[in-house]
C-alpha cells in the first residue's frame, strides 16, 4: 500500500525532503525494494497479483515524486521573480557603429592600398622643421602665425597638415616612395559650419624616376571616383603651396537635389617642389632625392570634407557632437 509514501512526497516542502522521501521508498534499502525482495518467499499462485500490486505502487510513486519536483521548481522559479514586472517592454538593445570619419577613413585607406600606397605615419606634435622649414615655407608664411597655429612653450607645435609625414617618411626611406598618411591636423580657426580646430586629412606622396603630373591626376581622377562613383566630376584648379610646383586644389562637383550643381574643394596637390628634394638631400647626407634623380607628386586630403560630400553632410560639426541620433545613421 503505497499511501504512505504518497502523502510523505505530498508533504515535502522543499527537493530535500522530497529526495529523503524518494530514497525512504525506491533506494537500495527502501521499503519498495524491500517489499521486492520479499516476494520469493510468497508461495507461487500468489506471486503475480503481488507482483502486479508492486508495480502499481512503484509507478504511483514515481509519478507522485516527479509531480511534486516540478510543482518545486515551479515555486522556486515564482519566487525568484518576485518584484519584477514581466509584462514591461524589454529595455532596447544599443548596438555600435562606426563613426562617419571612420568608414570614409577605411574605405579612402582601402582604395589607396588597391594602387600600392603604403600607410605611414608621423607624430601630432611636431617641429617647426617638419610643419614648415623642410616644406620650403619661408619664414614670414602666414600659415606660422601664432594666430593659426597652436605652439607650445618648447617651440614645438600641433601640425597644421599630414604634409609633416612626407618629410618623416623621406628622410628614412629608399626611393621609390608610394606612401599615405591619414591622421589629425590642427588649425587656430574659427570654428563654424565648415571649420573644426581639430580636422582629418590624408596625406599622399609618391617619388620615384619620372614621376609626372598626369600620374597625379589620373591617380586622384580614379580614387575620387572609386570613392563617389564612376560618373563623379573632378576639377583640378591651379593654387599655390609652399612645397609644391605647380600646386592645385581639388574640386568635386557635387549634386544635390533641387539645387544647382556645386563645386566642393576636397584635396591640395601638386608636384613636389624641388627645393624639399634639395633641403632633404641635404639633411640625408647621399643623393637618392636629388632633384636630378626623382620626381614625385603630393596631395592632402580633408577627410572631413570627404565624409560631408558622401553622406550630405551640411555641418562639419555634427561629426563631433556624438549625437547618437546623427551617429545611428551610419550602422
Ligand atoms: N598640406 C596642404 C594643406 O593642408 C595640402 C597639400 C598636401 C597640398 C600635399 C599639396 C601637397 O592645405
Amino acid at each position: 500500500n503505497p499511501a504512505d509514501a504518497l502523502s510523505a512526497i505530498e508533504a515535502a516542502s522543499d527537493q530535500k525532503t522530497l529526495d529523503e522521501a524518494r530514497v525512504a521508498f525506491l533506494g537500495k534499502k527502501g521499503r519498495l525494494t524491500a517489499a521486492s525482495a520479499a516476494m520469493k518467499d510468497l508461495p507461487n499462485e500468489e506471486k503475480p497479483a503481488y507482483g502486479q500490486a508492486l508495480n502499481v505502487a512503484r509507478s504511483a510513486v514515481t509519478t507522485a515524486i516527479d509531480g511534486k519536483l516540478a510543482q518545486l521548481q515551479e515555486q522556486a522559479d515564482q519566487k525568484s521573480v518576485e518584484g519584477i514586472d514581466l509584462t514591461l517592454p524589454p529595455r532596447e538593445l544599443l548596438e555600435g557603429g562606426l563613426h562617419p570619419l571612420t568608414l570614409i577613413k577605411d574605405r579612402a585607406i582601402q582604395i589607396l592600398r588597391r594602387m600600392g600606397f603604403a600607410l605611414a605615419d608621423g607624430p601630432e606634435i611636431e617641429t617647426e622643421y617638419h610643419c614648415f622649414d623642410a616644406l620650403n615655407t619661408p619664414d614670414d608664411h602666414p600659415a606660422r602665425n601664432e594666430k593659426d597655429t597652436f605652439y607650445f612653450d618648447s617651440g614645438k607645435l600641433l601640425r597644421t597638415h599630414t604634409s609633416s609625414v612626407q618629410i618623416r617618411t623621406m628622410e628614412k626611406a629608399t626611393p621609390p616612395v608610394r606612401i599615405i598618411a591619414p591622421g589629425s591636423a590642427y588649425r587656430r580657426d574659427e570654428i563654424d559650419a565648415t571649420h573644426l580646430s581639430v580636422f582629418n586629412q590624408l596625406e599622399g606622396l609618391f617619388v620615384a624616376e619620372d614621376v609626372k603630373l598626369g600620374d597625379l591626376k589620373g591617380t586622384l581622377e580614379y580614387f575620387l571616383r572609386a570613392l563617389f562613383g564612376d560618373k563623379t566630376e573632378v576639377r583640378f584648379r591651379p593654387h599655390f603651396f609652399p612645397f609644391t610646383e605647380p600646386s592645385f586644389e581639388i574640386d568635386v562637383k557635387l549634386h544635390v537635389k533641387g539645387q544647382a550643381p556645386k563645386w566642393i574643394e576636397v584635396a591640395g596637390c601638386g608636384m613636389v617642389d624641388p627645393a624639399v628634394f634639395t633641403s632633404l638631400t641635404a639633411s640625408r647626407g647621399d643623393d637618392l632625392f636629388d632633384p636630378e634623380r626623382v620626381t614625385g607628386f603630393a596631395f592632402g586630403m580633408g577627410l572631413d570634407r570627404l565624409a560631408m560630400i558622401q553622406w550630405g553632410i551640411k555641418d562639419i560639426r555634427q561629426l563631433i557632437d556624438n549625437d547618437t541620433r546623427f551617429l545611428k545613421q551610419f550602422s
